[in-house]
């Protein structure tokens, strides 16, 4: 499969989302999941996303790392924990009685980092993302505390998820970009029903950091009916003989030389679709039809908004 870069990595073009594994009506069945896991590296995937609030319940907090652990450490095949690159999130907490809430505070994002490491069992997480920002925090403090994990030792490199243009630049104000040991991935909404920030994209394309787009198809609800509704991607479809979901997935990766995108498969087939669409060659014309297709949306998480003060 083609490579793309994460800071000093290289990685497949397209990674696997493992989220919809930890969904309640699969994470009763961790095999699934592990059958899941293991076809993506059979079939050359080396960016594997988690975090730790993947979890069916609040009270299984790194289900979804605890899997993706055992998945390395039962494969068989070639790739082992060293050179496939797992990526956690931290900063969401869950609380009793199924109750939300974001602490990136200092000490509250280096105690999820070690429980993200005792869930994945290592001693240092390949890349951290800070996965949703504190209201309560200024950006730059969040930023500090994500550089204070990696400065703990408890990640090789940081990463932001959920990130607006004027908060990344903050970030690459305090602490650089992928040559300063620095920010070197985003991981944003983005896929046709909700275009993410063209400026976002802009600047990891100029700087160098990969673009993580997160539900890439859409979210787990909408995804087996992408054809439907943006009909332009079935249409290319036809003409490349690949599913619109192949055709989504080819399309990202034509945006920008740093998209790696991450879809969500709960399904082993699904693994083999996802990989399909790594071969899928689209011409400019096709990705810039496609691109003309895409409406306005509102994202799927509004209740981002108000955003923290910056500084
Ligand atoms: N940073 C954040 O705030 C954030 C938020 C949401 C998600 N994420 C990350 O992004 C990843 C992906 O997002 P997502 O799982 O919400 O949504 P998604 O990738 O848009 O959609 C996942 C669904 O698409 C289906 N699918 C995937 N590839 C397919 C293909 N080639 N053909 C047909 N169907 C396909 C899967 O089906 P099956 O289930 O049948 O296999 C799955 O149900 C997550 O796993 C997670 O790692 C991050």
């Amino acid at each position: 499969m083609a490579q793309r870069t994460v800071g000093e990595r290289q990685v497949s073009v397209m990674g696997l989302g493992c989220m919809p594994v930890s969904f309640p009506e699969h994470a009763t069945d961790p095999e699934r999941g592990i059958a899941v896991i293991h076809r993506a590296l059979d079939l050359g995937i080396t960016l594997l996303d988690t975090a730790d609030i993947y979890a069916p319940s609040w009270d299984a907090m790194g289900h979804n790392e605890r899997v993706v652990g055992q998945a390395l450490r039962s494969y068989a095949g070639p790739a082992n924990m060293g050179e496939v690159l797992v990526a956690s999130k931290g900063g969401i907490t869950r609380s009793p009685g199924e109750v939300w809430g974001r602490d990136a505070s200092r000490d509250g994002l280096v105690a999820a980092a070690e429980a993200s490491c005792e869930a994945l069992g290592v001693d240092v997480i390949d890349l951290y993302q800070l996965h949703r920002p504190d209201p309560a925090l200024t950006y730059a403090e969040q930023v500090r505390s994500l550089a204070a994990v990696r400065d703990a030792g408890l990640t090789r490199m940081i990463g932001l998820s959920n990130a607006t243009l004027p908060e990344l630049q903050v970030a690459l104000d305090e602490v650089g970009g992928p040559a300063d040991g620095g920010i070197v991935s985003v991981q944003n909404e983005f896929s046709p029903r909700f275009r993410g920030d063209a400026e976002v994209l802009e600047v990891c394309t100029e700087w160098g950091i990969a673009f993580l787009p997160w539900s890439p198809l859409g979210g787990a609800e909408q995804a087996s009916t992408i054809g439907d509704r943006y009909a332009v991607f079935a249409e290319v479809g036809r003409e490349v003989e690949a599913t619109p979901h192949e055709v989504v997935l080819a399309w990202l990766t034509g945006l920008s030389p740093v998209m790696i995108p991450i879809p969500g498969a709960s399904r082993p087939a699904t693994v083999d679709s996802i990989v399909r669409a790594a071969a899928v060659q689209l011409t400019d014309e096709q990705v810039q039809r496609l691109s003309a297709s895409v409406p306005e949306a509102t994202s799927m998480y509004p209740e981002d908004q108000p955003r923290p003060r910056l500084r």
